[in-house]
């Protein structure tokens, strides 16, 4: 099915935006989304984990601050198995009626946060990401970078509160550094942008990289 499911993605085209906590990229999905609608593309805005019915109940079970015994692994198929529910039901059909698909976190979030930031082996959680998305990658990652006390000094300013935001700076430390790494791996698909910079000039930085891409 990966490569059937490979040929069929070409049609539309796939966006993921990644980074830590309070980098501003939520609103950098909406900005992004409603340029490319201006531009005359259908766009889908979506996010993990959520996105569907399903995948938003999951994202309970995953941010519920009473839930601070989940063990690690159960925290990493959670997060797969909205994934896969996002995939069917939203992601694949949206790029099979060729829309561009935004999506605010995807299969990087996992790498860095349970595998960079819990320590559980990184070729594991990549074959369990691969199985829950049948191999499918988004053709372009923005990742936004900034300092871990900006972000979460930017988070408290919104007083969100969630589990994984009950963990101490140096998790989200371990989580921006393996970011960094996996982008240094990845070159071609993911491109870092500095979110230390205004609101604007990031939208602007956003846009040149995914006109370019969409134009190639
Ligand atoms: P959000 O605050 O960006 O909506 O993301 C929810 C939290 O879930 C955030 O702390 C990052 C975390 N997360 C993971 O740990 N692994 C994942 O695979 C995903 C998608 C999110």
């Amino acid at each position: 099915t990966s490569k059937l499911m490979t040929a069929k993605l070409k049609k539309g085209f796939f966006i993921s935006l990644e980074g830590i906590e309070g980098t501003g990229k939520t609103t950098q999905a909406r900005l992004l989304s409603e340029r490319l609608i201006e531009e005359g593309y259908e766009v889908i805005l979506t996010q993990e984990p959520g996105g569907t019915v399903i995948g938003n109940r999951i994202r309970e079970i995953l941010l519920h601050v009473d839930h601070r015994e989940m063990s690690y692994m159960a925290e990493l198929l959670l997060y797969n198995a909205a994934r896969a529910q996002h995939l069917s039901e939203k992601i694949l059909p949206a790029l099979n009626q060729g829309k561009v698909v935004i999506t605010d976190r995807f299969t990087d979030s996992t790498v860095a946060y349970q595998g960079y930031g819990r320590g559980i082996d990184i070729q594991l959680i990549m074959s369990i990401n691969d199985i829950a998305t049948e191999g499918i990658k988004p053709h372009l990652t923005i990742l936004f970078d900034l300092d871990v006390e900006t972000g979460l000094q930017r988070n408290k300013g919104i007083n969100k509160v969630d589990r994984l935001e009950l963990e101490d700076i140096e998790f989200h430390k371990k989580v921006r550094e393996g970011y960094l790494k996996i982008a240094e791996a990845e070159t071609g698909r993911i491109k870092i942008v500095d979110a230390s910079l205004s609101f604007e000039i990031v939208a602007q930085k956003v846009w040149e990289i995914v006109r370019w891409r969409l134009e190639k």
